[in-house]
C-alpha cells in the first residue's frame, strides 16, 4: 500500500474548520480526530460534538485516536458517525484489547491498537494479524508540536519485521513530530500511515506540506 498522510486536525484553525477538513478531504489521504479523556492524557481535545460535524462534510476516510479510558463506550457511536479506523490505547486496554478489536470490526471498523513511547512494541505481538494497524506513538500522547523520539525508528523496524515474519498485512502508523526533516526516514523504516499536526496545518501553505511529506 502507498505511503499515505494523516493529518490530525488537533493542530487546525478551529474557529475555521471547515476549511481544514475540505484541505483534508481534497489533498490528504485520511482525517486523524485526537480524542482526550485528561485521564488516560493529561490533556482534554474534543468530542462529539466536534465529530458529528467534521462527519458532516468529510468525504476523506475518519480516523479516530481514541487517548481515553474505556475506549470501548465510544466505539458504536464512532461507528454511527462514519468513522472507519478506530485505534484505541492498549495502556487502557490490557487484557481487553482482543476483545476490543473484535468489537470494533464487528461495527465494520478497522482496529489499531496504540502505544506510547515507554510500552515494549513486543506488546503488540500478539494482536499482528488481529488489528488492521498499529499505531506507535513518536511523543507521548496528549499534545501537539512535540519532538519526535528517535528511539521510534528502531521500534518501528522491530514491529515491521515481525509482521513480515508472520506474513501479515498489519499496517504500521506513527504520530507525532512528523515533518519535513524526518518523513523520509519514517518511511524507510517501515511506517505505512504518518499522523501529521503541526507541519500541515502549521506551514503557510498546508496542501503543499501533505504533498511535501508524501513525496509527490
Ligand atoms: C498527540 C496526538 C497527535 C498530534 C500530533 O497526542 O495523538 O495526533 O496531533 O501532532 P504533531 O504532528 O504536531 O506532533
Ligand atoms: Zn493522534
Amino acid at each position: 500500500m502507498a505511503f499515505q498522510i494523516a493529518p490530525s486536525i488537533l493542530a487546525a484553525d478551529f474557529l475555521h474548520l471547515e476549511k481544514d477538513i475540505r484541505l483534508i478531504n481534497d489533498c490528504g489521504d485520511i482525517i486523524h480526530l485526537d480524542v482526550m479523556d485528561g485521564t488516560l492524557v493529561p490533556n482534554i481535545s474534543f468530542g462529539f460534538s466536534v465529530i458529528d460535524q467534521v462527519a458532516g462534510i468529510a468525504t476523506a476516510p475518519m480516523d479516530a485516536h481514541l487517548m481515553v479510558v474505556h475506549p470501548e463506550k465510544w466505539f458504536a457511536k464512532l461507528a454511527s458517525d462514519r468513522v472507519s479506523m478506530c485505534s484505541f490505547h492498549y495502556e487502557a486496554a490490557g487484557r481487553s484489547t482482543s476483545r476490543h478489536i473484535e468489537s470494533i470490526h464487528a461495527l465494520g471498523m478497522k482496529a489499531g491498537v496504540a502505544i506510547n513511547p515507554d510500552v515494549p512494541v513486543e506488546k503488540l505481538f500478539p494482536y499482528i494479524g488481529k488489528a488492521d494497524y498499529m499505531l506507535v506513538m513518536s511523543v507521548f500522547a496528549g499534545f501537539g508540536g512535540q519532538k519526535f523520539i528517535a528511539e521510534t525508528y528502531e521500534r518501528v523496524a522491530r514491529l515491521k519485521a515481525e509482521i513480515a515474519r508472520r506474513g501479515a498485512n498489519t499496517l504500521i502508523q506513527i504520530d507525532g513530530g512528523v515533518g519535513a526533516g524526518n518523513v523520509a526516514a519514517v518511511r524507510e523504516c517501515g511506517v505505512d500511515i504518518a499522523v501529521a499536526g503541526s507541519s500541515v496545518f502549521g506551514a503557510q501553505d498546508p496542501a503543499a506540506a501533505i504533498a511535501a511529506l508524501r513525496g509527490v
